[in-house]
């Protein structure tokens, strides 16, 4: 799904190239003719996932119908994704991990396909007509197999992860193609309409609201549909024994968290604070952008992590205070506007961090010029300085101390520099103009300049790429 950022940023182009053509093509019949039909790339040139999402087309929904097996580990799936060519194409990709792939069709036509691809997450399929540019086009697939736990440069788990009662799917940066066919890429955000049938006494908890739950033959089947776009990273279908509570908050969105059983009593209390968490975010920042909230706790203390899965983040343990508002945050930031390309992950964690902040202050504890405070102390030569938030070396830096830290040191730094109420509106408008789009560093300094009227480019070379402790700034 294209969003308004991404459109304007896509027309941009496309008009220089539509100029650039119209000096050198000659006139006549032939300027008119089509291109000739040509494969889509096999990656969307992010610096640090060269293979992740495909060139040449832009999802608008995914539909899938699953089913696992928690005692053979095997997941069956049949998948219908509805997309749009943005060229003339021969071929395209889609990202896939393992799994044996049973047949492809394209507009309902059996279609020819190929796992030989790079980096192991490639599928190439090609349709037995081309495709022609903004053609709407449909993909089936079928597939099985026992999904792939991914393994990340800083050595952390993904993608698919077997529990003692079930699996935990979690897809960021490149989790997502252990489960289903994908674009995996955070800039083509879609539709997610998911069905994962499981055995009768498990519950299979996805994005959105449940749809249906329907249990015949010792086998439930549950389904949930998004009604905003998401990044594929961002997509789950967990599964195991929970506890399952709908409630609402008191403004009256719904809340749904499923907690394993033996995490109840210790995840209680935080649980709890959700709808006030909701509330206050919600002050700070605009209103809640989906149309439910919830969690996930499970019982996966190996994965490491959280994530913030769109409308219910999943837990590896019970929550602690500051991880939920860290999580819930990432809803505005990260969620609904999502970074472009993986360099600008702090646009994810410093500002979820940074929120982290502002609810512990907000609950009464250490200011976020305490936080700040505190975090600059640290020598210059700790961890926290080097890389810079904004310039990161490699996709094993993406989760690092300065990407969190210093993220949120460079909006504490930032809200001083211009004043609280700048800052605020800065927040804000960053929210309001990107709800469910893409979004880039450079448009983040570009928005806090004009909201400021300051010249910031000095500030910001000092905190998000200069690898070395701020002194002046
Ligand atoms: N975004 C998650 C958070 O807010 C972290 C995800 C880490 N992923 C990973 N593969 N290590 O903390
Ligand atoms: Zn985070």
């Amino acid at each position: 799904m294209v969003s308004a950022m991404v459109t304007r940023h896509r027309t941009t182009a496309a008009l220089a190239l539509a100029l650039g053509l119209a000096l050198v093509a000659p006139m006549g019949a032939d300027a008119a003719r089509p291109a000739d039909p040509t494969p889509g790339a096999s990656g969307v040139g992010d610096p640090f996932f060269p293979h992740g999402g495909n060139g040449g087309y832009d999802v608008a929904s995914y539909q899938l119908d699953l089913s696992y097996q928690p005692d053979t580990k095997t997941l069956a799936g049949k998948e219908r994704i509805s997309a749009t060519a943005t060229q003339t194409l021969s071929s395209f990709n889609l990202d896939l991990r393992g799994m044996d792939v049973g047949a492809v069709w394209v507009n309902h036509q059996p279609a020819r396909f190929s796992r030989d691809g790079t980096d192991g997450q490639e599928l190439t399929v090609t349709p037995r007509k081309s495709l022609k540019k903004n053609q709407r086009f449909t993909v089936s697939l079928s597939y099985a197999g026992t999904p792939e736990v991914v393994t990340d440069a800083d050595g952390s788990k993904e993608g698919w992860v077997p529990t003692a009662d079930g699996a935990l799917a979690v897809g960021e940066p490149q989790g997502s193609p252990a489960w289903f066919a994908v674009n995996d890429t955070p800039a083509d955000k879609a539709i997610y309409d998911v069905s994962m049938t499981v055995p009768e006494g498990l519950t299979a908890v996805g994005n959105g609201s449940l749809v249906s739950q329907r249990t015949r033959k010792g086998e439930t089947t549950f389904r949930w549909r998004t009604r905003n776009p998401m990044a594929s990273y961002l997509a789950t279908i967990t599964l195991g024994r929970f506890e399952v509570t709908r409630s609402r908050t008191p403004d009256g969105l719904p809340v749904y968290v499923a907690v394993d059983p033996a995490l109840v009593a210790a995840s209680a209390p935080v649980v709890a604070k959700i709808p006030d968490m909701v509330a206050f975010f919600e002050e700070q920042f605009g209103p809640y952008p989906f149309e439910i909230v919830g969690a996930i706790v499970d019982d996966a203390p190996e994965v490491g992590y959280a994530l913030e899965t769109q409308t219910k983040p999943v837990f590896d343990r019970a929550p602690d205070e500051a991880t939920m508002a860290h999580e819930l945050a990432h809803q505005w930031f990260g969620d609904s506007v999502t970074l472009s390309t993986w360099p600008d992950i702090w646009l994810n964690e410093g500002f979820a961090t940074y929120a982290e902040w502002l609810w512990e202050q907000h609950s009464g504890g250490a200011t976020t010029a305490d936080q700040f405070a505190a975090l600059y102390k640290t020598p210059a030569t700790d961890e926290i300085w080097n890389p810079a938030p904004n310039a990161l070396a490699a996709s094993e830096q993406l989760f690092s101390t300065p990407v969190y830290n210093r993220g949120a040191m460079t909006l504490e730094a930032l809200r001083v520099k211009i004043g609280d109420k700048n800052f605020s509106r800065l927040l804000r408008s960053w929210y309001a103009d990107n709800r469910n789009g893409n979004v880039t560093t450079a448009d983040f300094t570009a928005l806090a300049a004009k909201v400021s009227g300051q010249d910031l480019g000095a500030f910001f070379t000092v905190w998000l790429t200069t690898p070395a402790k701020p002194a002046t700034w």
